[in-house]
C-alpha cells in the first residue's frame, strides 16, 4: 500500500496546499535564500536554460513552478510575445509580479495561479515549456 508523504505530517492540509503555504510563507525571502543556498549557481543554470530556449525562437513559453518569476523574466529577452509563469503559491507569484512591473514587462509576462499537474491551457498551446521545482 502506498504511503502519502506530506511536508508536515500533523497538518490537515493536503500535500499541495502545504507546499503552497510553505512557499507563501518564505516568498518574501525566497530570492535571497535561493542565491545563498545554491551558492549562486541558480543564476548560472538559468542563463543556460535561457540560451537553450532562445534557440527555439518561441512565440509562447510556459514556465511551470515559476516561483518569483526569474526564468519568466529572462525569457522576455527571447522572441516570445507571451510568457506565462504558473505556480501554486500566490505569495511567490505576487513577489514575481512586483519584479515584472518594476522591469515594465507586464505586456509580455503573466503570472498565473495554477497546478503544474493540471495545466489550465490546451494541449500544444505553448512552443516551449520549462519546469524547475
Ligand atoms: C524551489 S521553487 C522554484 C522556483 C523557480 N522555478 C526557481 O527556480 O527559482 C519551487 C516552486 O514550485 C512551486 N510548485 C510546487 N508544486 C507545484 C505545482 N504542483 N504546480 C505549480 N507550482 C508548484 C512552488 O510554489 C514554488 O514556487
Amino acid at each position: 500500500m502506498s504511503k502519502i508523504i506530506k511536508p508536515y505530517k500533523d497538518s490537515d492540509l493536503g500535500k499541495k496546499e502545504q507546499v503552497a503555504q510553505m512557499f507563501d510563507t518564505i516568498s518574501g525571502n525566497y530570492d535571497g535564500l535561493n542565491r545563498v543556498i545554491s551558492f549562486g549557481t541558480d543564476a548560472k543554470w538559468k542563463q543556460k536554460i535561457l540560451k537553450m530556449v532562445a534557440t527555439k525562437q518561441p512565440k509562447s513559453i510556459l514556465d511551470i513552478a515559476t516561483g518569483t518569476g526569474d526564468l519568466a523574466i529572462l525569457f522576455a529577452s527571447t522572441t516570445a510575445e507571451e510568457i506565462i509563469g504558473l505556480d501554486i503559491s500566490q505569495g511567490m507569484l505576487d513577489v514575481g509580479k512586483k519584479k515584472i512591473e518594476a522591469q515594465k514587462l507586464t505586456s509580455k509576462i503573466q503570472m498565473v495561479l495554477g497546478d503544474g499537474e493540471n495545466i489550465p491551457y490546451p494541449d500544444n498551446y505553448f512552443d516551449v515549456i520549462t519546469v524547475a521545482y
